[in-house]
């Protein structure tokens, strides 16, 4: 069955929620950062256009049914400090992608470890998930780190994937099973 949007899920420190049109500007001091997107298969965003033009093709891929577009919001002001994604949804084998940016001001807090726990708290309960996958530019090492923590599984390296920013980049693949999530669940952020 396609995705069901789920309400807000609430962590310690931050909320994962669907996103919507006001997060736009919030969104852009995020992915107009080329600190942020240097190792994304995307291009960093110059304009509000850009983000507009985003949000169309987000909108566009949800309503398929087969992706959820997630802002990760501080909880207190609610304001969008990064994304999380769940996509390339196979209904059949219960099998989805995981991406993720967080603004570059709240790195290494743990607040990306906490946001995509809660997450995969819904994607493994509700959502009915069974396999859960990343792709991640080998040079990535907070990216590969963050996924570490929650149990992934480094499975491989897949040769020249992503064609991106002029070049053909090899991607690691990551992967965690809905039968692991619960032994690797952590509870309690970092300070
Ligand atoms: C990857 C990203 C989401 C991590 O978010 P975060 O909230 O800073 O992550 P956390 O604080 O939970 O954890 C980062 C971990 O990586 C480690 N780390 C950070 N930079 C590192 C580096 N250069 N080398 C090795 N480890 C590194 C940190 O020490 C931390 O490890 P710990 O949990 O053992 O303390 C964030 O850096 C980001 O948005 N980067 C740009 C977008 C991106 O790369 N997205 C992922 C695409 S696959």
């Amino acid at each position: 069955m396609p995705f069901a949007p789920p309400a807000a899920i609430e962590a310690e420190r931050v909320r994962v929620r669907l996103l919507a049109e006001s997060d736009l500007p919030a969104l852009f001091a995020v992915n107009s950062d080329e600190a942020v997107t240097s190792m994304l298969p995307y291009a960093t965003w110059q304009t509000p256009a850009d983000a507009e033009a985003w949000f169309g093709r987000m909108a566009a891929l949800q309503a398929t049914g087969l992706a959820l577009q997630f802002v990760v919001a501080e909880k207190a002001s609610d304001r969008a400090i990064g994304t999380c994604l769940l996509f390339r949804l196979e209904e059949g084998s219960q099998r989805a992608e995981l991406g993720y940016v967080l603004g570059r001001a709240h790195w290494g807090r743990g607040l990306m470890h906490e946001a995509l726990g809660a997450l995969l708290d819904s994607a493994f309960g509700p959502l009915g998930l069974r396999r859960l996958e990343a792709e991640v530019d080998p040079r990535n090492l907070a990216s590969a780190r963050v996924l570490q923590r929650l149990g992934f599984t480094r499975e491989g390296l897949l040769r020249q994937r992503w064609v991106t920013k002029g070049a053909a980049k090899d991607v690691e693949i990551h992967g965690l099973l809905r039968s692991e999530w619960p032994a690797t669940r952590v509870s309690s952020p970092k300070a």
